[in-house]
């Protein structure tokens, strides 16, 4: 590719550059060619965000993927898929289906993955260049993302039929699946016999996520998983490093809970589970046996992590309880504190003339509490705390109060935007005093977090400060 000279640009224009590149981690001409590329069409702009891992600890850094992508709307997420494993340094290749074309060109695939992209099994140029086995062969993970159901179904029934399905057919490597389809499609009995099909021939998946379909009014599981989580999933499949929490074990629980009323109602909270999947999947990356207790999200369960779904808290409780044994525990739920004193078995009735009912609450268990002052008590106990006011105040009594080594304090009045959405901007309280860290994806407090953990049980990382 010809080089990008950055001259004559005026000072203004020159310092804005300067400051993209920098927060997106490129050079400036790195820089300057992505917005070039937007500008032609030729891809999308796309700002390098938050990371799970740091590129440097990346488990597969070095390794290399052969990317399939099949023809679903999910197909531009596999733009920043490549871009993200190609930061880590992962070595990406891609394959596209006829169908993927109509969705992203293959010279904006190419663009991104910075080399050839491969689209035709009968191309006699790139056969004879390369050559479907040899694509099979030249990788050390095969990644169908998106796999539409269509492409699911024929890989579960080994047709060959254009480029991508015979290397799949090809293959002897390890092969990772992203789905993404209508939840309709992905509940289908076809397509549930094709994925239990592909898991007997030891298939790795990762998603479906939950939420809203890119199709207007659709909701349910059938979205692609994030790039990120894909990215965990390539690192976890390929890892071979073994990470700095390497023979730890770990329970977390994430989410809110949902405390029934009657067979319709529940009391429930605006948790999204985010920060504590986040932390599952990052103690995962760094080597640790993880458990997961996830109280009902819409996320997709990280991956590397063994998750177990419940719904009230004494359902957590339990879960938790049968994890026991583990060296760290970080209890991240929004458990509800109360729950009803019991759960009406029919649908409450609005009777004429009698007012609305009277809830009775009873308390529900508090998980940290039973951990933090446990026979099986973890090494390290850590627990959130969510406030509204007098943030390190009420965080240290929570510390004693609940047993826990640390707590990790962020402020969730509805202006925050914490509860629910993406970043975070936590307070680490311990015995000896109190860090304000700054603003963060939730990722990033994860990655952090992680590092403190490490070196709490004297494991070296590369970077033991949040935000750096
Ligand atoms: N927690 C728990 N079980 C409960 C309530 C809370 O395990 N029944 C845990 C949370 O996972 C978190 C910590 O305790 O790690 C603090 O949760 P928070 O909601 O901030 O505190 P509460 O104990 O509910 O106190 P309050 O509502 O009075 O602030």
């Amino acid at each position: 590719m010809a080089s990008i000279t950055i001259r004559n640009l005026d000072e203004a224009a020159k310092q804005a550059l300067r400051e993209r590149a920098a927060r997106n981690g490129r050079s400036m001409e790195e820089e300057a060619r992505v917005l070039l590329g937007a500008a032609a069409g030729v891809a999308p702009v796309m700002d390098a965000g938050p990371t799970t891992l740091a590129a440097a600890d990346y488990p597969a850094r070095g390794k290399r993927v052969l990317l399939i992508i099949s023809g679903g709307i999910a197909a531009y997420k596999s733009l920043d898929l490549i871009r993200r494993l190609r930061e880590r340094g992962v070595g990406v290749r891609a394959v596209m289906t006829a169908a993927a074309q109509r969705f992203v060109t293959p010279l904006a695939v190419g663009a991104i993955a910075g080399g050839e992209v491969f689209t035709d099994l009968f191309d006699r140029a790139a056969e004879h260049d390369i050559g479907h086995i040899r694509l099979a062969r030249e990788a050390d993970l095969v990644v169908v993302a998106p796999a539409t159901a269509d492409l699911i179904a024929r890989m579960a029934h080994g047709l060959a039929d254009d480029l991508a399905t015979a290397i799949l057919l090809a293959t002897a490597r390890p092969v990772l699946v992203a789905p993404a389809m209508n939840p309709a499609m992905w509940r289908h009995p076809a397509t549930r016999r094709n994925v239990a099909t592909l898991e007997r021939d030891g298939v790795r998946l990762v998603g479906p996520a939950t939420g809203e379909m890119a199709e207007s009014g659709e909701a349910g599981t059938g979205r692609m998983a994030e790039p990120l989580d894909i990215v965990a999933a390539v690192g976890a499949l390929l890892g071979s490093a073994p990470g700095p929490l390497a023979g730890l074990s770990a329970v977390v629980t994430s989410g809110p809970t949902h405390e029934p009323i009657d067979p319709v109602r529940y009391i429930a909270n605006r948790s999204s589970g985010r920060q504590g999947h986040a932390i599952a999947a990052a103690l995962a990356a760094a080597g640790a046996r993880v458990t997961l207790v996830a109280g009902p999200v819409t996320l997709a369960d990280p991956a590397g992590v063994a998750t177990v779904h419940v719904e009230t808290a004494r359902q957590m409780q339990a879960a938790v309880e049968a994890a026991l044994p583990v060296d760290i525990a970080v209890m991240v739920a929004a458990v509800a504190d109360w729950r009803t004193q019991a759960e009406a078995g029919q649908k409450i009735k609005k009777a004429a003339g009698e007012g609305p009912p009277v809830l009775a609450l009873t308390e529900n268990p508090d998980i940290l509490r039973s951990v933090g002052h446990h026979a099986r008590r973890p090494r390290l106990v850590i627990g959130f705390a969510a406030e509204t006011e007098q943030l390190a105040a009420h965080a240290r009594a929570k510390l004693k109060r609940k047993g826990a080594d640390w707590i990790v304090a962020n402020d969730v009045s509805p202006q925050t935007g914490i509860m629910g959405g993406t970043r975070n901007r936590v307070h680490l309280v311990t015995a000896t005093g109190v860090e304000d860290w700054p603003e963060m994806d939730k990722h990033d407090v994860a990655r952090a977090l992680i590092a403190r953990i490490a070196s709490h049980f004297g494991r070296t990382v590369p970077e033991a400060r949040p935000g750096a």
